[in-house]
């Protein structure tokens, strides 16, 4: 039903950058209901950082944390999840978002992107060579399916007020 869907979890989708958590923490205050990070959940439970995380377990590891951490806050009482980008990448981590929760894709160009993974490069991902370059093909891969989610927002260079905005006037 539609009140269902209403109470679902309300889940950020989107490349490193696009500001799923910032905006999603605003989000939430704005919404009186509680935030959660699932880059920061998989970091308290293994008490490594994700970059560390990386480097002694590898991508595929962390992926399976990662869904498993994600099935987990989807079973909680309503609030605002912000993914890692490559989380709904993953098709069952994707399977699970779409079947339990209100996925919304913030969705930013490469420019505004890159400016952003620059301020702190800590992202593993992007260490492996040209930044630019591996932004610009993880955007090619992945765009499409982040296309997938429930709704789309625009999270432009602006003010994060008026992200947050826009997508409170599309739940
Ligand atoms: C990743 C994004 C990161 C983090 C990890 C992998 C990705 O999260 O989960 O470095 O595959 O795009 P953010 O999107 O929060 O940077």
């Amino acid at each position: 039903s539609v009140n269902e869907y209403e109470n679902r979890p309300i889940v950020l989708v989107g490349l490193m950058g696009a500001g799923k958590s910032s905006i999603g923490r605003r989000l939430a205050t704005q919404l009186g209901l509680p935030f959660k990070d699932a880059d920061t959940e998989i970091e308290a439970a293994s008490n490594l950082s994700v970059s560390e995380f990386f480097n002694l377990h590898g991508e595929a590891a962390f992926r399976e944390g990662e869904r498993k951490v994600i099935a987990r806050l989807l079973k909680e009482p309503r609030h605002v999840l912000a993914t890692g980008g490559g989380a709904f990448m993953d098709p069952r981590t994707r399977a699970l978002i779409s079947k339990k929760g209100c996925s919304i894709w913030l969705r930013a160009e490469l420019d505004v992107i890159y400016k952003r993974c620059m301020k702190r490069n800590n992202r593993p991902l992007l260490k492996t060579g040209n930044p630019k370059t591996i932004l610009k093909n993880l955007m090619e891969a992945r765009y499409p399916v982040y296309a997938e989610a429930d709704i789309t927002v625009d999270s432009g260079d602006g003010p994060h007020e008026i992200v947050v905005d826009k997508i409170i006037a599309a739940l």
